[in-house]
């Protein structure tokens, strides 16, 4: 559906995206996840036609519609486009916004759906009325229809959702899924949330210095990360540093079985906050924190702070080992009460453990 090969781009001299590569397949919704800045509007505009490429090519279905040599019209491509800042034309209404640049024939052949998107949405009743009388998430809404207004095959999402309180932002790309699935639309969504990412797409790219690091699925990226970077991107971690020796590792939290190949090597560990657990000291826990299926450590805990969050609570944990002090953070599932100063039992779940050369 859509192919990036080897894509070079630079402004002002910088080099911005580097030998860039990645592929999405029909009726694919992909996510591409990255630092601020390291490139991803860039690739949508690259991708839509709105900026000329310098170096690589680009295909949408099957055919060449950028490369140093050839580049397709916007309108020739057959996309949509959600920009990070909507970009609605202010002197137009909500719905001459939406039906801009098509004819009243295709019009006549969208209205009604159209009309069905914004039911859904719920936004029908602002269709007379003008951009700035919307709030920045109304906005947001308008642009996704928009983008959906004359069919096209593929869509980009430039963070569109990042203006929407959380309840509608839930809402609103649970709707979008459906809609996408539904009139076998692909769609590229650039977004900062690896929950939205997990939640919306069949595979995530993750970019770093100017280049896919890490594509796959989302289960493959959270399960198989290849870096504390892409470790990183789903979640709090907490890093230590080690060295190996005859297979393991050892650290404040416990020993962890690590490849041979890194048998005396410096390796950083790394460890999800979801993948430690936090036990009130008492012989009834005892039980618990030594299941054999977790990793014990050796040292026990002192809780700094522990605070709710929304269906977890997050345990702020202080190891004392020798005269130094590991600043540890837990996130256990539930609603969980700890005072301050408690001594806990830590232990952790090694399939969340991931071991990298340093
Ligand atoms: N038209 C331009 N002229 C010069 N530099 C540009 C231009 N557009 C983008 N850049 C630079 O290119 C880099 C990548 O920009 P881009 O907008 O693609 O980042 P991004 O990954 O979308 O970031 P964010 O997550 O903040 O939206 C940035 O350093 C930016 O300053
Ligand atoms: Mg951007």
């Amino acid at each position: 559906m859509l192919e990036f090969l080897n894509i070079s781009h630079s402004y002002n001299k910088q080099k911005i995206l580097n030998d860039f590569s990645m592929k999405l397949e029909y009726g694919e919704v992909v996510s591409l996840l990255g630092p601020s800045g390291c490139g991803k509007t860039t690739l949508l505009k690259l991708a839509s036609g709105i900026e000329k490429l310098q170096n690589g090519e680009i295909k949408l279905n099957n055919e060449i519609v950028s490369s140093p040599n050839i580049h397709l019209n916007t309108e020739k491509r057959d996309v949509g486009y959600v920009f990070q800042d909507c970009a609605l034309f202010p002197h137009l209404t909500i719905l001459q916004n939406i039906f801009f640049g098509m004819t009243s024939i295709e019009i006549e052949k969208q209205k009604n759906k159209i009309e069905s998107l914004m039911k859904e949405i719920n936004i029908s009743r602002l269709s007379e009325k003008y951009p700035h009388e919307l709030s920045g998430g109304q906005q947001q809404q308008v642009a996704l229809v928009r983008a959906m207004a004359s069919d096209p095959k593929i869509i980009f999402l430039d963070e569109p959702f990042s203006n929407l309180d959380s309840r509608l932002k839930e809402k609103i790309r649970d709707q979008m899924l459906h809609i996408l699935r539904e009139h076998n639309i692909s769609a590229l969504l650039v977004t900062h949330d690896p929950e939205e990412a997990m939640f919306m797409s069949d595979k995530i790219g993750i970019l770093n210095n100017g280049s896919i690091e890490q594509f796959g699925s989302p289960i493959d990226l959270y399960l198989r990360p290849k870096s504390a970077f892409i470790a990183e991107f789903f979640g709090e971690i907490n890093v230590f540093e080690g060295i190996v020796e005859d297979g393991s590792v050892n650290t404040v939290l416990g020993t962890f079985k690590c490849p041979n190949k890194f048998n005396n090597k410096k390796v950083k560990i790394v460890i999800r906050n979801e993948a430690i657990n936090v036990f009130a000291e008492n012989k009834l826990n005892l039980k618990k924190y030594k299941q054999p299926e977790f990793v014990t450590s050796p040292y026990f805990g002192y809780v700094m702070e522990a605070r709710l969050l929304a269906g977890s609570t997050l345990v702020h944990l202080s190891l004392k080992v020798n005269q130094s002090n590991f600043h540890i953070h837990a996130k256990i599932p539930g609603l969980n009460f700890f005072n301050t100063n408690e001594k806990v039992f830590v232990s952790s779940d090694p399939s969340q453990i991931f071991v990298f050369k340093q």
